[in-house]
């Protein structure tokens, strides 16, 4: 076994815009090294394009403001050359669509061979066999010999994904960021991702940040999750804490919002009444006041802090209903 990542990453007010449009308004991550976070949201609340800001790899028309910390480090600092060197070595991604990792034009052995040439420097091209080879066989490829010569299309989804995690994991990253890996897979894949993602993480002793819109998922890979609504991370909480005890209105809607084993499947699951504000909007108040039931005057027209509650004192919720000092109508 490894070492276990020695990186800390730390996400201060990051906001991103698009000329008139914020997706993201104010994110807040803390990924202790070693540790899982998941990133939880519904579509369009910016889960993405944190993760892409993280990567360095925002669209060039994107302006970005806050601090994105590596070991102190902020990297919205750091030159073009130093964000390349951390990609892939000591921060990488996968993404939902496995195909977009894998160039449909080249077998999968030669792509994973490009990666530990060119990103790991490795000179020998046995070496690097024998090294690819055995990334696929810990990613639980059958007979890696055969599928080393095979294009990305002649993989299941699932295989497909597979060999994107052996790619990452070939730099030995400190951190894997795994933006919805398994949504465009079966359920019995997706299932087996995770545990290898689970598993993956403990024998590496990597970091794992784990983006997707389903809670219960998260809530198994992960130790701790940051919930994301309208471009703001409105609370925090360990996994189990956040499923027990959440804070924010937002989150204990998307609790009820959760099928229940037991549930006809016909019936109709618990709704959030009303719409996501849109990024061009200008909110003076809570992201989440237009569609709370508990909202009040003050949620209208200031922006709760990032309140701590007292048992607890790894969650936080942005919500004036546990500010400890406030009015609570
Ligand atoms: N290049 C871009 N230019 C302008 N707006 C963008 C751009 N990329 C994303 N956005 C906006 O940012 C919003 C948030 O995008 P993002 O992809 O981060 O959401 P997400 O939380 O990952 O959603 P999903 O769960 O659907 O993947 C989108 O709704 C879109 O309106
Ligand atoms: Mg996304």
């Amino acid at each position: 076994m490894r070492r276990v990542s020695s990186s800390k990453l730390e996400i201060r007010n990051l906001a991103i815009r698009f000329g008139r449009g914020t997706p993201v308004r104010n994110a807040e991550i803390l990924i202790e090294p070693g540790q899982s976070l998941g990133v939880v949201g519904e579509s369009g609340s910016g889960k993405s394009l944190t993760s892409l800001a993280i990567m360095g790899l925002l669209p060039e028309h994107a302006e970005v403001t806050g601090e994105i910390l590596w070991n102190g480090q902020d990297l919205l600092k750091v030159s073009a050359n130093v964000r390349r060197e951390l990609r892939g070595r000591e921060i990488a991604m996968i993404f939902q669509d496995p195909m977009s990792s894998l160039n449909p034009s080249f077998t999968v052995g030669f792509q994973i061979d490009e990666v530990l040439k060119l990103r790991l420097g490795m000179r020998e091209a046995s070496a690097r066999r024998e090294r690819g080879l055995q990334l696929l066989a810990e990613v639980g490829i059958p007979a890696p010999h055969e599928r080393w010569s095979a294009y990305p299309h002649q993989l299941s989804g699932g295989m497909s994904q597979r060999v994107s995690i052996a790619m990452a994991l070939a730099g030995e990253p400190e951190l894997l960021i795994a933006d919805e890996p398994t949504t465009a897979l079966d359920v019995t894949v997706q299932m087996q991702i995770l545990e290898l993602l689970s598993s993956l993480k403990k024998s590496h002793g990597m970091s794992l940040m784990f983006v997707t819109h389903d809670l219960a998922v998260a809530s198994r890979v992960c130790d701790d999750i940051v919930v994301f609504y309208a471009g703001r991370t409105v609370e925090r909480a360990s996994a189990s804490q956040l499923l027990s005890r959440p804070r924010h209105p937002y989150t204990k809607a998307l609790l009820r919002a959760r099928p229940q084993p037991g549930d006809p499947a016909r019936t109709r699951l618990n709704v959030i009444e009303g719409i996501v504000p849109r990024a061009s909007e200008d909110i003076q108040g809570c992201v989440f006041a237009s569609r709370c039931e508990s909202v009040f005057d003050r949620c209208r027209s200031e922006i709760p802090s990032r309140f701590v509650t007292s048992n607890a004192p790894n969650q936080f919720a942005s919500c004036f209903l546990i500010d400890p000092t406030g009015e609570k109508k």
